[in-house]
């Protein structure tokens, strides 16, 4: 097995934080170590992954031998149906059981759902503990592990209930990918293609030439994947950590597609399923708005169909059921839906200047003329 991996930086000063990528990385706990301060740790996961990966962590941390070590474990439901307020009580039920103090760290070890709740208690408990991302999706590793957003959903809006809190650090095991399904990896790839569309059209070409090997985990290609997504949102968050600004851009396509996991149920749609459409979604209107040619948008839905994902929102949503969605977005300022559009293929806007009536258009998937 090689030792190698690569290492990232998170800069936000004295909260600056290591991203660690490489193959078998769960296997080299002694990369997590300097991040871990006190002698309690609690490893949140959830039944699927538990089943996979928990032994690892657990032996892994154990062999580090920190004295005196409190080492506690809590195995949650898996599913984003789950990722609510109560489910994160559990967490704070276990961790006043446990008797675990403000000197303790959460790891997180699982997807996006796991992430986001993990960090949100680590956020609230005490008012704030030391967390650590263990992300084992493809979206995990290359979104929600970095930047520090978390949160849960409200029946009435997704990830309306959050806090920006950082980790200490990221370590990304690329192997656990093998067991993820298809479906999955899919939902994956529509937050890596973000990536080009927002920022990095030299990446959506490379993405373009590579997608059958990068759904084969090809392992040089997905290393380099999520490397250069990583690097693209270690950027954007240490220039606007509190989405002041520019940050908002990783928000392309969601709006839409928050909108249908919302109105659709949690979980029925995957978060990077909706992202996918959104962002063909969000394609679209640009080229009605003539900021982007069709042939560039027929690019862009070619890549997110080769990718596996859906090219449209789902036929049984009005125009109306996003529009009343799209109105509770985060983005939303004085009642005025922002979105995210495209200038052009690697440069996106957040902005206003839209005409309802192009929105309209494209929610109703009406031919462009
Ligand atoms: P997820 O956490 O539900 O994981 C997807 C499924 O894969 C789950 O069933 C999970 O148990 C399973 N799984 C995880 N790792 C596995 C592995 N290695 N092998 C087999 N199965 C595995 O979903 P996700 O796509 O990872 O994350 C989506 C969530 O992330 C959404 O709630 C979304 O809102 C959130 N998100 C947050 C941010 C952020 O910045 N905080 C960014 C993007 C998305
Ligand atoms: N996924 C959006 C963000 O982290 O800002």
């Amino acid at each position: 097995m090689t030792n190698t991996h690569q290492t990232l930086t998170v800069d936000l000063g004295d909260r600056s934080y290591p991203i660690y990528i490489g193959s078998g990385l769960l296997r080299q706990p002694q990369l997590l170590a300097p991040h871990i301060s006190g002698k309690q740790i609690l490893v949140v996961t959830n039944t699927t992954v538990a089943a996979l990966y928990l032994d690892t962590l657990v032996a892994g941390l154990e062999s580090l031998q920190i004295e005196g070590l409190q080492l506690d474990r809590l195995v949650l439901e898996d599913g984003e149906e789950h990722k609510h307020l109560d489910t994160v009580s559990l967490v704070f039920d276990h961790l006043l059981q446990q008797r675990h103090n403000r000197t303790t760290t959460l790891i997180a070890l699982g997807g996006g759902v796991i992430g986001d709740m993990t960090g949100f208690a680590a956020a609230a408990y005490q008012r704030g503990v030391n967390f650590i991302q263990v992300p084992t999706t493809l979206l995990s590793q290359v979104d929600s592990s970095v930047g520090g957003k978390t949160g849960v959903n409200h029946p009435l809006g997704k990830n309306m209930i959050g806090a920006f809190h950082q980790p200490q650090c990221v370590l990304i095991d690329t192997q656990s990918l093998a067991t993820l399904p298809a479906r999955e990896l899919s939902a994956g790839l529509a937050e890596v293609i973000k990536y080009g569309l927002i920022a990095d059209a030299p990446f959506f070409e490379w993405l373009t030439l590579n997608i059958e090997q990068l759904k084969q985990l090809e392992p040089a290609l997905i290393s380099q994947a999520i490397y250069r997504s990583c690097a693209c949102k270690a950027g954007i968050v240490a220039d606007d950590e509190r989405e002041q600004g520019r940050r908002a851009l990783l928000n392309f396509g969601h709006t839409f597609g928050h909108a249908v996991e919302t109105q659709m149920g949690y979980g029925r749609w995957l978060h990077g399923e909706a992202v996918g459409a959104g962002m063909a979604m969000a394609a679209d209107l640009s080229h009605r708005l003539g900021w982007i040619d069709r042939p560039t948008v027929q690019r862009i839905t070619r890549l997110l169909e080769a990718s596996g994902l859906p090219l449209w929102g789902p036929e049984t949503m009005t125009a109306s059921d996003y529009l009343q969605h799209m109105q509770v977005d985060k983005k939303v300022t004085d009642g005025t839906i922002r979105l995210i559009l495209l200038e052009q293929l690697g440069a996106a806007v957040v902005t206003s200047e839209f005409s309802l009536e192009l929105l309209h258009q494209t929610l109703n998937h009406q031919p462009v003329c």
